[in-house]
């Protein structure tokens, strides 16, 4: 039988609290006989509709009928009921729908939701690798703003201004700073090399430190270019380092990473901000050096047949880059340092053997869970 809403003619505690428990009896039962999409609609209507519904009729009833001085406990009562009948309401479903009662009968003994872990990104998870190796050889990690000054991604690190070194790095330059001076001009850093003169203007020597990170340049996307990259920086500075340091410390560094085989060579190079400076190269790990591959002598792409992949760019400190850190302690007469940069996504290219840099950005689940 519907229920219709009594008015009420004693506005005791106990004539109300009877109104109350009849109330939500009625409710529930009506929500018990609900067993289609249908009638859980004009169910809901019957209760909640704003012109009509039970808990407005209730509101006329109770409360805006209620004697003045009963005001009060009739609109506890009311409160209470629409907090029930609400509950109630939210909980309705189609019966024989599963989710039945399933607040008093959880079964237990059914296998969980199992929540799918994601996987470390392929280039992270090279760049803790690699961070990882530095770490054990005692070096701390240190970072710096992506958003960096033309004075320490180029003047500090003996880059001056406008000499054509830095037509090298293809800089990503942020709009309107030209009313301020040159060195306090904002760009992309190209480098994670600028964070070399932040932490020494913060830390005296000796220093050892890693430095991951993003950086920028104007480089169109293509399979091994990407206008955003990882690099990771090493910087040593201490009263006596040798370019001999540098070797065995990068000689040991690629064992690490890729295997005790591996054999590393040094070539002269260029950096402003190192003197000498050298790339570093690894016998290739695809072809192990010999640049062929497979049965039938195929020519190993990777290493372009050379037997030799390059991995980074390194070099000692020029004392011209101590001169400007060197009233915190970086004497060029009396500190010498090393340091080195090198690129993240193409050493996780070839770990991985993945042909196309841009799979790395594009975020396509097909690829990336193949790392899971
Ligand atoms: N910053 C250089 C680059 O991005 C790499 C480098 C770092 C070279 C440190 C020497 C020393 O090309």
């Amino acid at each position: 039988m519907a229920y219709a809403v009594p008015k009420p003619t004693d506005y005791s505690k106990e004539a109300l609290e009877k109104a109350f428990t009849e109330c939500v009896a009625a409710c529930l039962t009506d929500a018990a006989a609900v067993h289609c999409d249908a009638e859980l609609k004009a169910f809901r209507d019957r209760w909640m509709a704003r012109k009509s519904g039970i808990l407005t009729q209730v509101n006329e009833l109770w409360l805006k009928g209620a004697p003045k001085e009963a005001k009060g406990l009739a609109g506890f009562w009311v409160n209470a009921l629409k907090a029930r009948i609400t509950e109630i309401i939210d909980g309705a479903h189609v019966s024989g729908d599963d989710s039945a009662g399933a607040a008093e009968s959880v079964d237990i003994t059914l296998p969980g939701v199992r929540r799918p872990i994601g996987a470390e990104h392929p280039v992270m998870r090279t760049m803790h690798e690699i961070v990882g190796v530095f770490q054990k050889l005692g070096y701390s990690v240190a970072e710096g703003p992506v958003v960096e000054t033309d004075y320490y991604n180029f003047e500090a690190l003996n880059f001056p201004p406008n000499h054509p070194a830095r037509d090298t790095q293809d800089t990503l330059f942020i709009a309107g700073q030209q009313s301020k001076p040159q060195r306090e001009r904002l760009l992309l850093r190209t480098h994670t090399s600028p964070v070399q003169i932040r932490t020494m203007e913060k830390m005296r020597p000796p220093i050892r430190i890693v430095i991951p990170g993003t950086v920028h340049r104007n480089d169109p996307p293509d399979a091994s270019h990407s206008p955003m990259f990882h690099q990771i920086e090493g910087l040593a500075v201490d009263t006596s380092i040798t370019f001999g340091d540098l070797k065995g410390t990068l000689d040991h560094a690629m064992k690490a990473l890729f295997g005790s085989s591996v054999k590393t060579h040094f070539r002269p190079s260029f950096f402003p901000f190192t003197e000498p400076s050298a790339e570093l190269y690894v016998t290739c790990f695809i072809c192990g050096g010999s640049g062929r591959r497979g049965p039938d002598d195929a020519p190993c792409r990777p290493c372009k047949q050379t037997g030799w992949i390059e991995v980074l760019g390194c070099g000692m400190v020029d004392p011209n880059v101590f001169e400007f850190v060197k009233d915190n302690g970086y004497d060029p007469k009396k500190v010498s340092g090393f340091a080195f940069g090198m690129g993240v996504d193409r050493l996780a290219l070839l770990k991985y053997g993945v042909d196309d840099l841009q799979y790395f950005f594009q975020g396509d689940v097909r690829f990336l869970q193949q790392f899971g």
